[in-house]
């Protein structure tokens, strides 16, 4: 694959972009930042772009150059559609279209366990089964994978999906135990997506070596992923944690955990779910 000059991370700003602008420094020759917002604590040698993800014009003067993307940027969790249809569904149409456009070689996009939330925490999955969005911001993310897979297979794109459970410096509770991933992990999986020399599309799941996961991560194993770090280590902190919070009925059934609860109307949930 062609080298890799410029690496973009959208929503540079966030929570996992501001972890990642400094755990990937020096990693590519030139890394160029962006979100619509400026991060606080940009400093003098990081380069910052202001974009807004669903301008297509702001969005294909971004890309210019770009030769790969770590696309983080969009709202990253529940909210109502007009805000997911504006940063997710037509911002990351913008940000793939755009890849296309300027020949960008690799997109790694950031999807989420949300895209599969209403599997109950007794199924261990893999990435074929079917999609079960807990939420709008679910489906969303569902879209984006399907997005990848379409500039993959139809535009030759190398993009790897990775469902991410939840980063973070140690899991918080007893669903994080199962979905946990270490920054630095998650580092080593998307320096998989945008390094690999054989990528096409593929999805992975974004978590660390964790004994109670629910997900068959072989797809990632088998491009290299080795995980450093293990949810279990930190077991009785995040038992103690979990030993605080108000129980869930719906919640705690599934996978996805408080996104499946919000706006539930459906029947409890029994053991056939
Ligand atoms: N944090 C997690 O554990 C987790 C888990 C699963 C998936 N993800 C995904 O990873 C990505 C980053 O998550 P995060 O926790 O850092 O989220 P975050 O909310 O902290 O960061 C998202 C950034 O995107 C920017 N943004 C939002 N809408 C935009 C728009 N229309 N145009 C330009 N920029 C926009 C925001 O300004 C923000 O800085 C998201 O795509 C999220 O869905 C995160």
């Amino acid at each position: 694959m062609a080298d890799l000059n410029t690496v973009l991370i959208t929503g540079a700003a966030g929570g996992i972009g501001g972890r990642l602008r400094k755990l990937l420094k020096g990693a590519y020759p030139r890394l160029l930042l962006s979100d619509r917002e400026r991060p606080a604590d940009l400093a003098d040698d990081e380069e910052f772009i202001a974009a807004e993800l669903s301008d297509m014009t702001q969005v294909e003067a971004l890309l210019r150059g770009v030769d790969g993307v770590i696309h983080l940027g969009g709202r990253a969790f529940e909210d109502e559609w007009a805000v997911i249809h504006q940063a997710n569904i037509v911002g990351c149409h913008n940000l793939f279209e755009a890849a296309r456009l300027n020949g960008t070689a690799r997109v790694v996009f950031a999807s989420s366990n949300h895209a599969i939330g209403f599997y109950p925490r007794h199924r261990r999955i893999g990435v074929d089964h079917k999609v079960r969005p807990d939420s709008r911001y679910g489906v969303s993310k569902a879209f984006g994978e399907a997005l990848g897979a379409f500039y993959a297979e139809k535009y030759g794109l190398g993009v790897l999906a990775i469902r991410i459970g939840n980063v973070d410096d140690h899991p918080v509770d007893l669903r994080r135990l199962s979905i946990w991933i270490s920054p630095r992990d998650l580092v080593q999986l998307i320096r998989i997506g945008l390094e690999h020399p054989d990528l096409r599309y593929e999805v992975v799941w974004g978590v660390s070596d964790n004994a109670r996961g629910w997900w068959d991560n072989e797809p990632a194993y088998r491009l290299g992923y080795r995980p450093a770090d293990r949810a279990e280590d930190h077991r009785e902190r995040a038992l103690a944690a979990e030993a605080e919070r108000q129980p869930d009925p719906v919640g705690d059934h599934f996978q996805g955990g408080d996104a499946c609860s919000l706006e539930f109307a459906g029947p409890p949930p029994g053991d056939g779910d």
